[in-house]
């Protein structure tokens, strides 16, 4: 069988696994599953050559690639990823949550590390495709999910760098999913990096690329060895800056009741823009919660939860949702983010978003998409 997306005419064929793994395995996956660590029956490729543009698109078994040692990717890291859930909603439906967001996010990418554009709608496709064949595999667990994950990679065969890779392979797999931190909203605490940056002025901070994550598991790493759970990093100029954390943004949340605000770092061109954070700046208004983009020092971190100012402070991303900041630490000195458990603010909106993703609140934005 072969299926073709409309707009962009990028026709996938269909070849169904004759080893799916036993519906009794994956029942016990599914009851208990973990961040990232086994993969659906089947996934998503697509090429691109120079010469003949997006062509061999396939949805097949799920299985490992035979690669040319001398192949582009290992050697210059040219590569890009995009991170979203299909979710089974409580009435029974399988969604995704703003596919084409990351449609658009992989186009932005993929401009910035020299890569070809895929299509928008071959993108959502590429979801469509996997997440209906693999249905089964959408948990149903409290605040479970099937988290995709569509990347792709130079896959030129020669060590040359006088210009891009002039083939590349597009895949889409998926996994079942519970929320990345363990016991939901349990507040996380933070290392803030005082030697390694993410990103600086005219690199590639905002772009989803693997080499943003590769130079940051050095920092990740002190923040485990000093005792917090993510690593938070400072800008690259100034070293004030507060810009985000390992795989998430950050919301700090001022006042409370009716007069409660939140405030995110404003995007630099060194943060992912992420489209939790997108949302959230979209939604909180609609709740009385006023919503800005601004920023804010390590010092005035430390001042606001000292006086209070800042009551919450969270962080939010499609792996993590929204995960409460306690505790922060860096060679300057320890605090807590108000008494160090979760606030009411940062519970009301992860209530909220959550709410839209299963299908418990209205969808006035239109940001679900229904998958079968
Ligand atoms: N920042 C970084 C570095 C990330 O990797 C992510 C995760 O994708 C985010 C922020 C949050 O982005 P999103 O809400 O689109 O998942
Ligand atoms: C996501 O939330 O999709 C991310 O990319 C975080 C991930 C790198 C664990």
């Amino acid at each position: 069988m072969t299926t073709t997306s409309p707009a962009s005419e990028i026709a996938f064929d269909v070849l169904v696994s004759d080893h799916p793994r036993p519906a009794a395995d994956r029942a016990e996956i599914l009851a208990a599953p973990k961040f990232g660590s086994v993969f659906t029956d089947h996934m998503v490729t697509l090429r691109w050559s120079a010469d003949r543009g997006w062509h061999d698109g396939r949805l097949e078994p799920y299985g490992p690639f035979t690669l040319d040692p001398g192949t582009s990717v290992f050697h210059y890291a040219q590569e890009i990823f995009e991170g979203l859930k299909a979710y089974r909603q409580h009435g029974g439906a399988i969604v995704a949550f703003r596919p084409q967001a990351n449609a658009a996010r992989f186009g932005s990418s993929a401009r910035r590390m020299a890569m070809p554009q895929l299509p928008g709608d071959a993108f959502v496709r590429a979801i469509e495709l996997l997440v209906s064949q693999d249905r089964a595999w959408v948990p149903d667990g409290e605040g479970h999910s099937l988290y995709l994950r569509p990347f792709m990679i130079a896959t030129q065969t020669g060590l040359g760098i006088n210009q891009p890779s002039q083939q590349y392979l597009f895949a889409l797999i998926a996994s079942p999913a519970a929320a990345y931190f363990s016991g939901g909203a349990r507040p996380v605490s933070v290392w803030i990096s005082p030697e390694y940056t993410r990103a600086a002025p005219g690199g590639t901070g905002e772009a989803k690329c693997g080499g943003n994550y590769g130079g940051a598991f050095a920092g990740q790493q002190q923040a485990i060895a000093n005792g917090c759970d993510q690593v938070v990093w400072l800008d690259a100029v100034e070293r004030r800056w507060i810009e985000e954390m390992g795989g998430m943004n950050l919301f700090f949340v001022s006042g409370s009741g009716s007069s409660a605000s939140i405030m995110t770092p404003a995007l630099t061109g060194t943060m992912l823009p992420g489209i939790t954070r997108d949302s959230l700046l979209t939604l909180a208004p609609g709740l009385g919660i006023k919503a800005e983009e601004g920023r804010i020092s390590v010092d005035e971190w430390r001042a606001g939860c000292a006086s209070g100012e800042i009551s919450e402070v969270f962080a939010c991303g499609t792996a993590a949702v929204i995960t409460p900041v306690g505790k922060v630490k860096s060679p300057a000195g320890e605090w807590l983010v108000g008494d160090g458990s979760p606030g009411p603010v940062t519970l009301r909106l992860r209530e909220e978003l959550l709410g839209l993703q299963y299908g418990d609140r209205p969808d006035p934005h239109g940001w679900i998409h229904k998958i079968c």
